[in-house]
């Protein structure tokens, strides 16, 4: 090697290495620590906020520890995962409608982990944000959750510190708040997710992946390209337990999305009716479509009918790499033969979450709204480190708060201008749904997560009714982490934590 070519790579390894600790360096996009404007004004601690009395209730224990773990995804699939419990989903939870929920998280890993309950309507102190609502769990130490679950539906569980780097890993799980009259006997909770396996053989960290990202301008198109294997369950392919049903029989079938990408499920024809969306009743007799669209973050609950064939499946949508992890056989008798080999129905126009109308609304006309806020989604170029994502052209913790006080209506219109999708989830509220595109919906859905294609715009609505500190962010992680986060921030409430600080608070 001359030495031109020599120095250039020197300068070359400098560049990367340079890159490195700026990636790693943990408020790289946003400047300073500590400052979200609104967190911190405010008479009184989120800490001291006023809560329900608990009564002579019921109450559900659970512990929950995080710890390493090498887990099989499938023969010869092996990740170094981060788990509750040593599993992958974490322990799956079930509660009562009423009951008192207290679950102690014990953090055996070495770095700092939260508890989010992703979309229980709580105390904002039990929300699980690093840096907002509580300081991080650090290696060793306890916290204690403790909160009702009022409202029955499916719920998920993640850590909420690093989401992109931790939940990625396989911090979550699932959290079911069953009905106190249950009306299917057969109920069963699916989480669907997204792994590198072939980069963590590889050895390539995220981290690189992220540099490559940074490298080539396209972070999505990059990361999206690290993962190489679908799970249901943690499971793929063939490793995927089949569900043993007769003809005819019923079931509620709960899908949880805890991944990065868009998944479509198609269902044998006629088998399938949504029944909730994001903890949601929804009205819907129909049974037409056979494909369901779920979102990163989303969750939706369907009923399902085993068809008269022994053995079908349910599986991803075809025509998407990596399509063939996704299948869920459904059996009649376990003969050994499953529904693995068969091929998938071919699919009718998707149902997503927004498609029917709820059945409780919040508000029966278009309110009012005391505070309004218009939430450009859209896409940055920061130097040096590739795309930022953006809420009104900042990053976190810039972002500009939606300021509201008790009591407020607020109308929030979302518009994505960009080329990626932005499921945008609100923390301790839910919303209601009402235009598309400039057009009143018909039907309004009430959600905590709507899912923001490009060129969609949708005005939702809120009621300002649980005093706190409350993120409003993208689903997609890796987005959170490069900055689309932004908090609802009520007048008379602080945060008495810090982002960053010794703890190293990092909440997206
Ligand atoms: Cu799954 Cu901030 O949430
Ligand atoms: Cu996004």
């Amino acid at each position: 090697m001359n030495r031109k070519i020599i120095s250039s790579v020197m300068i070359g390894i400098l560049l990367l290495f340079g890159g490195m600790v700026f990636l790693l360096s943990p408020w790289h996009q946003s400047g300073e620590e500590g400052s979200l404007a609104g967190l911190t004004d405010g008479n009184k601690s989120i800490l001291e906020i006023k809560e329900p009395g608990k009564g002579n209730r019921p109450v559900k224990t659970f512990t929950l520890t995080a710890q390493d773990k090498k887990w099989v995804i499938n023969d010869g699939k092996e990740v170094a995962a981060w788990t509750y419990n040593g599993k992958v989903p974490g322990e799956a939870l079930r509660v009562t409608e009423g009951d008192v929920v207290r679950v102690k998280l014990k953090n055996d890993l070495n770095v700092p982990i939260t508890i989010h309950w992703h979309g229980v309507l709580l105390p904002n102190k039990m929300d699980g944000i690093p840096g907002v609502t509580q300081n991080a769990v650090e290696p060793g130490d306890t916290f204690t959750y403790e909160f009702i679950a009022n409202d029955a539906g499916t719920y998920w569980y993640h850590s909420h510190q690093q989401s992109s780097i931790q939940v990625d890993k396989g911090l979550y799980g699932s959290f079911v708040v069953e009905e106190k009259e249950k009306e299917y006997e057969r109920d069963e909770v699916f989480i669907l997710d997204e792994w590198a396996v072939d980069q963590e053989r590889e050895n390539l960290s995220n981290m690189g992946g992220m540099m490559m990202g940074a490298m080539s301008g396209d972070s999505e198109a990059d990361t999206k390209q690290m993962y190489d294997t679908f799970t249901v369950n943690g499971k793929s392919g063939n490793a995927i337990k089949p569900m043993i049903m007769q003809a005819g029989e019923k079931a509620r079938l709960r899908f949880i999305n805890a991944g990065y990408q868009v998944h479509r499920l198609v269902f044998p024809e006629g088998s399938m009716r949504m029944l909730e969306a994001d903890a949601e009743k929804v009205k819907s007799e129909d049974t037409k479509s056979n494909v369901l669209e779920i979102a990163p973050g989303e969750r939706i609950d369907v009923e399902f009918t085993k068809p008269e064939e022994d053995a079908v499946v349910i599986g991803h949508e075809q025509g998407v790499d990596h399509a063939d992890d996704m299948v869920i056989p459904v059996i009649s008798t376990n003969d050994g033969k499953n529904g693995q080999q068969l091929a998938h129905a071919t699919g009718n126009a998707a149902v997503k979450g927004t498609s029917y109308g709820s059945e409780k609304l919040i508000f029966n006309k278009t309110p009012n709204p005391d505070v309004t806020y218009d939430m450009d989604l859209s896409m940055g170029m920061d130097m040096g480190e590739g795309m930022s994502f953006q809420i009104n052209n900042k990053t976190f913790p810039d972002t500009p708060p939606i300021k509201v006080k008790e009591g407020d209506i607020v109308k929030v219109t979302l518009r994505n201008e960009g080329r990626m999708n932005h499921p945008m989830h609100l923390h301790g509220h839910r919303f209601q749904v009402n235009a598309k595109d400039g057009k009143k919906l018909k039907q309004p859905v009430v959600k905590d997560l709507v899912h923001v294609k490009p060129g969609e715009e949708y005005e939702i609505y809120f009621k300002a009714d649980n005093l706190g500190e409350w993120l409003f962010h993208c689903h997609d992680n890796n987005h959170a982490a490069r900055g689309m986060v932004t908090v609802v921030d009520y007048e008379e409430v602080y945060s008495p934590f810090q982002l960053g600080g010794k703890e190293d608070n990092h909440p997206n």
